[in-house]
């Protein structure tokens, strides 16, 4: 349920205002832009108290709910400057679509798509200047909700908020678009059918932080999940879905339950079929990929994600045994599509899916 949710702006004062990072050291989610969307639900009335803000912090009770049962879901998608300082977002609603995907799995309200698109763009164009162009900086949006309601009883909290807060980014990797070096774990387990796995909320992500330090101290970009059944199944990488190209076929894991949905992952899947590749949405094992390894078959394998774009994988590590992924380079695919999809993005190419939303 949401009354008519009118908007209201507070602007940051100007001696508050931020000073702009530098463009070159941007990292990943270290900065944030002097404005903030947030709005409040209850039972009694819906979405209410909608409001652009400066950045600020909340002051919460201990006892909210969020901090003892996570019931937290989020998004990631970014805005793009262009020619002319033009601002593009990409696949906006399909976030926010998605958002109201895992709200349902975590009983949680829905979010007004419109409203909150509206909200979005508003926030955007008010933190214009936070935008970086060129080399692959963006400025990366992060929607979320979280249950506030003081209460330990486990159940649905009768309170929540949602807000955006924004970060001019570079790239998620270290390795920029260079090939990763990735870690799977028959160890670990990511999400089980059934789960949360296919929605994007906060315990997926805290339950991998494991699984990716021990990656990591073994000079691993990421982890790579397998199926918590059987273990041998690819079902994603730590921040994005994965997509083999084997022979002459574009091969990904299909959505069956315990894997995420990645925008980006779609947006993959319909420009090369667009390309005439033949992409298959198919079960593959962690034996089968190393097989093509083996043999030769396997041209590339990359990861796709809204932070990650097009991340190519240099080399797969599993039972400690190293297995270099198509000579450790980039390949041609994942170079094209990163190339088409940022050209996308900036406004510099067609736009044939309608994927760009102007701000
Ligand atoms: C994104 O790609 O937007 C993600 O949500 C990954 C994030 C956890 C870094």
């Amino acid at each position: 349920m949401w009354k008519d949710l009118d908007i209201s702006v507070v602007r940051c004062d100007s001696e508050k205002r931020k000073d702009k990072p530098d463009q070159k050291n941007l990292g990943f989610g270290k900065f944030f832009t002097d404005h903030m969307f947030l709005m409040k639900w209850d039972r009694e009335n819906g979405w209410h108290n909608a409001e652009i803000c400066p950045y600020q912090n909340f002051s919460m009770d201990p006892a909210a709910m969020v901090y003892h049962y996570g019931q937290a879901i989020f998004e990631g998608l970014k805005a793009y400057k262009g020619e002319n300082d033009q601002i593009y977002m990409f696949r906006p609603e399909d976030n926010l679509e998605r958002m109201n995907s895992s709200a349902l799995r975590m009983c949680m309200p829905r979010i007004p798509v419109d409203k909150v698109l509206k909200g979005i763009k508003a926030l955007v164009y008010l933190d214009r200047d936070w935008i970086p162009s060129g080399d692959g900086a963006t400025l990366y949006l992060r929607p979320t909700m979280v249950a506030v309601e003081p209460a330990l009883g486990v159940r649905p909290s009768s309170q929540y908020y949602f807000f955006v807060i924004m970060s001019p980014v570079g790239a998620y990797y270290a390795e920029g678009f260079n090939p990763t070096k990735i870690w799977v774990t028959d160890k670990y387990v990511r999400a089980v059918k059934g789960g949360v796995g296919h929605v994007k909320t906060a315990g997926n992500y805290a339950a991998s932080i494991m699984a990716a330090e021990e990656a990591h101290r073994a000079g691993y970009t990421q982890v790579l999940w397998l199926d918590a059944c059987e273990r041998k199944y690819i079902e994603e990488v730590g921040t994005s879905n994965i997509f083999f190209k084997i022979g002459e076929d574009l091969i990904t894991p299909p959505l069956n339950g315990s894997i995420l949905g990645g925008i980006t992952r779609d947006s993959v899947i319909q420009l090369a079929r667009s390309w005439g590749v033949n992409v298959i949405e198919k079960q593959i094992t962690i034996d089968e990929v190393l097989a093509a390894i083996e043999d030769g078959s396997l041209k590339e394998a990359f990861g796709s994600g809204t932070a990650a774009v097009i991340a190519p994988i240099g080399e797969l590590c599993y039972q400690e045994k190293k297995h270099v992924v198509a000579d450790g380079k980039t390949g041609e695919l994942s170079q094209r599509l990163f190339d088409e999809l940022q050209a996308i993005q900036n406004g510099r190419q067609d736009d044939p899916f309608k994927w760009i939303v102007r701000v």
